[in-house]
């Protein structure tokens, strides 16, 4: 074993490279290839005091390494990170919240008007040479114009995306288990009587057992063959073969897609369906969010190690450094 004396971090996988470069000198970065905790050396093992992480830490990686005080996650969302484990460990879970609320509200207005107008399809038309060989881009079906628009999760990034939607002028109503009293906009105590209320359903909430498949046949029905869906959270929200089955029956009109169930495996099924736009999971994709994000990651374990305190703890986490 080494006689180094800095704190060392884990890095499974892979890491963006400015959290790598921020934590510089400060820390012993040790790399394995996965969060298997088969790759947990007894000198890993020893060692390891800090995890950063693109959103998987599952039990058994925590459980290999008995000094773990902190895994600082790569993403808002951290569902991949089994934080009530951590909370039983006093192992503190960082995420990284508000630095990316606007670049991802800005990626779901641009998917919807994807969705409804069919722009990458025009754009895809007229690099084709087909706007010459066959005339103009046929007319949308569909349009923002006149929607009513259902949020099903109004948190920070839902926030900042119905602001953006006041602006095009929809009308605007949300689901969450608890109503704001900060917003104007109606409140139903369900997704079904929400899905019942608009017909363009945006939806933003984290990836939990308690929200896995809510969006399924019934919400599909609900919504009505003008129904829209936009999906920019969590893949297992969304119930994708019952989506794609309201999609070829015509229970619904079309869908915007930025995550998926199993990614990056996306259904052929919707890959074929002309009614679909789909994203590569890029809502927070931009050089400059993702730099923030990656300072987030980086500062919380500089923070930790120097001052006893995580700067974005998870709820579910909200310990400070005890002398170890
Ligand atoms: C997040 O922050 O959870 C995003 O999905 C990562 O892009």
């Amino acid at each position: 074993m080494s006689d180094d004396t800095r704190p060392a971090i884990l890095v499974a996988g892979k890491m963006n490279p400015r959290v790598l470069d921020r934590l510089g000198n400060r820390f012993e970065i040790l790399h394995v290839d996965s969060a298997d905790p088969s790759c947990i050396t007894p000198d890993i093992a020893a060692k390891v005091r800090g995890i950063a992480t693109f959103n998987k830490v599952p039990a058994g990686l925590m459980d290999a390494l008995d000094r773990l005080e902190i895994v600082a996650n790569f993403g808002v969302g951290y569902d991949g990170v089994d934080a009530a484990h951590a909370a039983t460990r006093g192992v503190v879970v960082t995420n990284t919240p508000n630095v990316l609320d606007d670049e991802v509200a800005d990626t779901t207005i641009g998917l919807l008007l994807n969705t409804l107008r069919r722009l990458p399809a025009a754009e895809a038309y007229l690099r084709a040479g087909k706007w010459v060989s066959e005339g103009p881009f046929p007319l949308s079906p569909l349009t923002l114009r006149g929607r009513s628009v259902g949020l099903y999760g109004l948190g920070r990034i839902g926030l900042a995306i119905a602001r953006r939607l006041e602006a095009f002028g929809v009308e605007l109503a949300y689901h969450t288990r608890t109503p704001r009293s900060d917003v104007p906009y109606r409140h139903h105590t369900s997704l079904a009587s929400l899905a019942e209320a608009v017909d363009t359903l945006v939806v933003i909430v984290p990836g939990s057992d308690s929200t896995r498949h809510t969006v399924n046949a019934e919400i599909f029905k609900a919504l009505g063959k003008n129904g829209v869906v936009i999906s920019i959270g969590r893949g297992i929200t969304v119930d994708e073969a019952a989506l794609v089955e309201a999609l070829q029956s015509g229970t619904i009109a079309a869908a915007g897609l930025d995550v998926f169930e199993n990614e990056p495996h996306v259904p052929q099924a919707l890959i074929d369906l002309p009614t679909v736009s789909l994203l590569p999971h890029v809502g927070s994709a931009s050089v400059a969010t993702r730099n923030a994000m990656a300072d987030l990651v980086a500062d919380n374990l500089i923070a930790w190690f120097e001052t006893g305190e995580a700067i974005t703890p998870v709820e579910e986490t909200p310990f400070k450094r005890q002398a170890r």
